[in-house]
């Protein structure tokens, strides 16, 4: 199996060929033309092999280097093309929420698969999202990769910022054997969101640990008013993980000024990277390889 690590994603990319046992890895040559249209080239000899494109698709940009990236992969003469999308943009608008609009996550399915005998992403925003591909596809987890990390953290309770993120909270909880809770989130705006305390609570947060756990952290606006409402009912100590850290503008700053510890998978470069999914990808890639 080669590994071919695009532009927004070499360094997970040479981690999936570490734990793939020293796989081949290669970087594609990239520029743009003076009209900025962009150039991809792959080296290695891939006639016959398998090959895996990895690339998170945050950018426009990134989007399309993955298609031409892996439609290089296939000219070169690959037996089997597999695509991994660590971080899958798009996701969130995942349904039609106003008339006029397209479902988005299922638009970029349609045209990452096309040159690709399976997909791997992560943590998608919701997994509804997979039975949008026609080509097999498959979603591997953020939360073994932060629980691996947290273990050895002290930590009470473990929290979601909203009823969205119960499956993964309880996920993480089920691995750390804590207890959990789910707040109540009311979005204002792209960059505001109103939250409130469940009725009832697991343990009483006075005193306690807390961690927020999320999928995406973007304008950091969910993770900012979680801190402070927790923080206001007497949590101590106070830390947030996610998968997906996007950490927009001056969000790692914002959440940093209220929260002790910040932790993210490395699914997007970023300064809170501490938890590398690249074992998880692997595993997959090992069970497709091998059919
Ligand atoms: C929303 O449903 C997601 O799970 C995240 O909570 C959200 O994307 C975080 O965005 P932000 O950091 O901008 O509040």
């Amino acid at each position: 199996m080669h590994v071919i690590g695009g532009t927004a994603s070499t360094a997970l990319a040479e981690r999936v060929s570490r734990e793939l046992g020293n796989a081949p890895f290669g970087i594609p040559f990239t520029k743009r033309f003076p009209d900025d249209e962009m150039y991809v080239r792959v080296g290695g000899r891939l006639e016959g092999e398998d090959a895996v494109v990895v690339q998170s698709t945050r950018t426009d940009s990134d989007v399309l280097e993955l298609m031409l990236l892996a439609d290089a992969v296939r000219e070169a003469g690959a037996r089997r093309a597999f695509v991994v999308v660590p971080y899958f943009g798009y996701a969130r608008q995942d349904r039609r929420f106003f008339p006029g609009e397209p479902v988005s996550a299922r638009t970029l399915c349609r045209h990452i698969e096309l040159d690709a005998d399976a997909v791997v992403t992560v943590d998608l925003h919701s997994s509804q999202t997979l039975t949008h591909f026609t080509k097999p596809a498959y979603e591997a987890s953020g939360i073994p990769a932060i629980a691996r990390l947290l273990k050895e953290r002290p930590i009470d309770v473990l929290v979601s910022p909203d009823k969205g993120g119960v499956d993964r909270v309880r996920r993480m909880a089920q691995l750390l054997d804590k207890p959990w809770f789910a707040l109540e989130k009311r979005r204002i705006d792209s960059e505001h969101v109103e939250l409130a305390m469940p009725p009832t609570l697991p343990i009483p947060i006075e005193g306690a640990h807390a961690t927020i756990v999320d999928d995406v952290i973007s304008t950091g606006g969910t993770i900012v008013e979680a801190a402070k409402l927790l923080k206001k009912r007497g949590a101590i100590g106070i830390s947030a993980a996610c998968t997906h850290g996007l950490f927009l503008k001056d969000a790692f700053e914002r959440i940093k000024a209220v929260v002790a510890d910040v932790y993210s998978t490395d699914t997007l470069g970023n300064p809170a990277e501490k938890a590398s999914v690249a074992p998880d990808i692997a595993q997959i890639l090992e069970r497709l390889v091998a059919v």
